[in-house]
């Protein structure tokens, strides 16, 4: 090759490659692109965004670039350009949005894994058909049956829990938590099952938040054999249950057996068994990283541990029949409870960005959002922000008696906004508090290993939670009855029992 060609290849291969590198520092815009950096090359500011910290605040990948940018700013995660906003008004009109300029959106490899089919990646008209077929099952009149059958289970596990010398509390937890769900959504009894349907859930989670490379032996590889194995098992039972129908229809897969008899439905069986993965995956997940910070707060706060332990203990001194469970105004009258949520939920961010992608240009103050571009929602900013909660660090579910009228929905998003709001919030509170109403009138918990927590983003507990449960007053206990059972668990069961 003469030098003159060779010079020619290479200053073209030179121009191109500056040419590219300018686009990705200085991307195209109609207007006004936020401020920000791009990062490297093909990696963006990926590492940086997902670097481990220890800390309660916002992470610190969004808290520096908010000092220097402002509350908006522009970066490129795994290969995306991202606007991150931090910003209120802007997040209020992402989420009211939804469906006109904006329209939610995951990253591959999430969709890879959650089915293609998803609750998240599912619009308009479906998505409201399955809002309310998950109201049907989640909404209030179903948790009023529900609230016995959770206080049993609970004071069940606990009383198992206080034998053993420890217990880890987030795994124990999602066992419960799972458990429950599972046989509400498609009647699912672990006893009677020869598989395991949440092992196959543990493998699916470890592999969630890992790179998603999908060869033999990775964490990536092992949560899409879970999640091939646990969807397998889903559409079995779906197949049983359509050969051999019930009578009394009680739970999802009837729901769902019978919207597929009908002609004109929407819902296919691929979409129901995605979505009941999801459903499944969501509640014990996110529910069980709640109650677990919710006692690493309580443990660091006695003096909220005993406020709270009041209000329960009044329950039960001002119950006029002795013998009964909770009642649904009891569970109602739960004030300083549903703060201590409100606050544990808002402190934990378990969600750190919550992704939508623009379907127009979007403009907002001075700033062009362009089209196709993915934005983030950073709900820890706006929770960690002073101006909408004063000394945003300090545990104190009292802060929320006036919270009120301050325009709490726009500052509180840890359960989403817009219309895609959880629709499992309801259920998640009446398992918290009830399980919170379960530990504190009957035992005493002692932190024995791990409990210290890492964002990567996401919230982790890398060292688990053990602790060691106590029966309150053992001595009493001992004498009264001598043989550990608890009369209150004892008297639901037979409930229960009758009732179905
Ligand atoms: C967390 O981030 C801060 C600020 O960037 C840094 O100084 C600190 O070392 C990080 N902590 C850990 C445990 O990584
Ligand atoms: C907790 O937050 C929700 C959602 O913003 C709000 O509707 C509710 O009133 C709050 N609860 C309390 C006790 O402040």
């Amino acid at each position: 090759m003469s030098p003159v060609s060779l010079y020619c290849i290479v200053s073209i291969a030179v121009i191109m490659v500056t040419h590219w590198l300018y686009r990705w520092w200085n991307p195209k815009c109609n207007g006004n692109l936020p401020p920000g950096t791009m990062g490297w090359p093909l990696l963006g500011e990926t590492i940086q965004f997902f670097a481990p910290n220890r800390t309660w605040d916002t992470p610190p990948f969004v808290k520096e670039r908010m000092k220097r940018y402002g509350s908006i700013f522009r970066t490129n995660l795994v290969g995306r350009p991202v606007i991150v906003s931090t910003d209120p008004d802007l997040n209020y009109m992402i989420f009211q949005q939804e469906g006109q300029l904006f329209q939610s959106w995951y990253p591959d490899s999430f969709t890879e894994v959650f089915g293609r089919q998803n609750v998240g990646s599912l619009h308009g008209y479906m998505y409201k058909f399955l809002k309310n077929m998950v109201l049907y099952l989640f909404g209030p009149e179903s948790l009023k049956k529900m609230l016995n059958e959770v206080e049993n289970e609970a004071s069940k596990n606990l009383e198992k829990w206080a034998g053993q010398e420890s217990v880890e509390l987030k795994d124990a937890t999602a066992n419960l938590i799972f458990d429950l769900t599972a046989k509400k959504l498609i009647s699912y009894d672990p006893e009677e099952s020869s598989e395991n349907l949440r092992e196959n859930f543990v493998a699916f989670i470890q592999g969630l938040i890992s790179f998603p490379l999908d060869i033999p032996g990775t964490a990536y590889h092992k949560c899409l054999q879970g999640r091939k194995k646990a969807m397998k098992m889903l559409k079995n039972m779906l197949q049983e249950r359509r050969d051999n129908p019930r009578k009394v229809k009680t739970d999802f897969f009837d729901y769902v057996l019978d919207e597929l008899l009908r002609g004109d439905t929407i819902l296919t069986e691929a979409i129901a068994l995605d979505l009941m993965f999801v459903l499944l995956f969501a509640s014990f997940e996110t529910t069980s990283l709640a109650i677990t910070v919710a006692i690493k707060l309580l443990k660091d706060n006695p003096r909220v541990l005993q406020e709270l332990t009041e209000e329960h203990e009044n329950i039960l001194r001002n119950r006029e029949n002795k013998e009964s469970g909770l009642t649904w105004k009891e569970y109602k009258s739960m004030t300083y409870t549903f703060q201590l949520i409100n606050e544990t939920v808002r402190l934990a961010n378990i969600v750190p960005g919550v992704f939508r992608k623009a379907l127009k240009d979007v403009k907002y103050k001075d700033y062009t959002i362009p089209a196709g571009w993915a934005v983030m929602v950073c709900p820890p900013a706006v929770h960690m922000n002073p101006d909408n909660y004063k000394n945003p660090l300090e545990f104190n579910p009292s802060r929320w008696e006036r919270m009120e009228q301050r325009g709490a929905s726009k500052n509180f998003m840890a359960f989403g906004g817009g219309m895609r709001f959880c629709v499992g919030t309801d259920f998640t509170k009446v398992q918290m508090a009830v399980f919170l109403h379960c530990l504190v009138t009957k035992y005493r918990w002692r932190l024995v290993g791990g409990g210290d927590i890492v964002r990567t983003p996401g919230l982790q507990f890398p060292n688990g939670f053990h602790v060691e449960i106590t029966m309150k007053d053992e001595q009493n206990k001992d004498q009264i009855s001598g043989s550990g059972t608890n009369p209150l668990c004892e008297h639901n069961r037979i409930d229960m029992s009758s009732s179905t």
